[in-house]
């Protein structure tokens, strides 16, 4: 008998059953991956939904406290938390963001209080939040974001933000020179130990529809001029370099999955831990298409979270994190 013709080579062997499959997998995802972005709205009495993200919600202060003592027990490694104030209380230049009593402050010592270190509390370092105008930054005479008057706000921002508790800042509003900015500014107030998790190659994305409903945002416009064009994959290598030279602990890229490209490159790049941000449009395209009966959540959720670990993160910030931890 002669079999010449059969594959020598058979890779479906290792694919026989799931037990086969487990063993021979290359990654795999851990509670410990996953951070939860939350948001938290001054004064709400009762979680708000939001009608582009089902299943996420502003948070009052109580229910915040809640969801970070579920995100830890479920083994979820971080939150990173968005401060939604008062409407009345936005201004030109995001007063309430550097406010001590703001409420991501009040959010940030709450959560603190409440987890102590046992979770890792974030917070988003930027003003759209926090601007009537919804701009990252503060604007110049003619409406133009003003990058270095926009970095003396951050520099206020994480030292209020330290100070109520953040262990770990974001700053995401992709001004030039911000990372270096926030380390002075928080190594001279005495938070040397709070770490920067830098926003390194934030794109100017159609995905971040739903978190302009969840933040309460006002942008007309766009964020062009800051947030990188989607075009570009050399310039965030560039953004990555200035990103380390200027002393960022930790780096992302966001959104993710258009970008896992990008992930990649500066994964294989990098000797600090990189995290990749599953935005709010990449978690509602996913929860519509469910919703309509053509996709399989579940599967469709593990598939997208495993994809980002494979291209690279080591963290991944996905509104999914204390659900997909308590599966796994
Ligand atoms: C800036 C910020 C944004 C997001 C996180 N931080 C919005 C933006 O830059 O337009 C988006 C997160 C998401 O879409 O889930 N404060």
């Amino acid at each position: 008998m002669t079999y010449g013709n059969f594959p020598g080579a058979r890779p479906r062997r290792l694919r026989t059953t799931p037990a086969m499959r487990r063993m021979v997998a290359e990654h795999r995802l851990h509670p410990a991956d996953l951070i939860l972005p939350a948001f938290v709205r001054e004064g709400a009495t009762a979680p708000v939904p939001i009608s582009a993200m089902p299943g996420v919600v502003q948070h009052t202060r109580d229910s915040l406290r809640k969801a970070a003592v579920e995100a830890l027990s479920a083994g979820v490694s971080g939150i990173m938390l968005f401060g939604v104030p008062d409407e009345a209380k936005k201004d030109a230049l995001g007063t309430a963001g550097t406010d001590p009593d703001g409420i991501l402050q009040v959010a940030l010592r709450d959560v603190r209080a409440e987890v102590g270190d046992d979770l890792v509390i974030m917070s988003d370092l930027c003003l759209d939040e926090f601007t009537d105008h919804g701009h990252c930054g503060v604007l110049d005479s003619a409406g133009r974001v003003d990058n270095d008057a926009t970095l003396e706000r951050y520099a206020e921002m994480a030292q209020v933000q330290a100070d109520a508790g953040a262990h770990v800042v974001g700053p995401s509003g992709m001004m030039d020179g911000q990372v270096g900015v926030v380390r002075d500014a928080l190594d001279q107030t005495g938070h040397e130990d709070v770490s920067i998790l830098a926003y390194t190659a934030k794109y100017s994305s159609a995905f971040y529809g739903p978190f302009r409903e969840a933040v309460g945002s006002s942008l007309k416009g766009d964020r062009k001029t800051y947030q990188q064009d989607p075009a570009n994959l050399r310039e965030s290598l560039r953004e990555l370099a200035l990103d380390l030279s200027e002393g960022a602990d930790m780096v992302m890229v966001k959104p993710a999955m258009p970008y896992l490209d990008v992930l990649a490159k500066i994964a294989d790049e990098v000797d600090v831990p990189v995290a990749a941000y599953q935005i709010s449009g990449e978690y509602a395209m996913v929860e519509a298409a469910a919703e309509k009966g053509w996709i399989d959540r579940d599967k469709a959720i593990l598939e997208t979270l495993t994809g980002i670990k494979r291209a690279g993160a080591n963290m991944i910030l996905t509104y999914w994190a204390t659900e997909v931890a308590r599966g796994l």
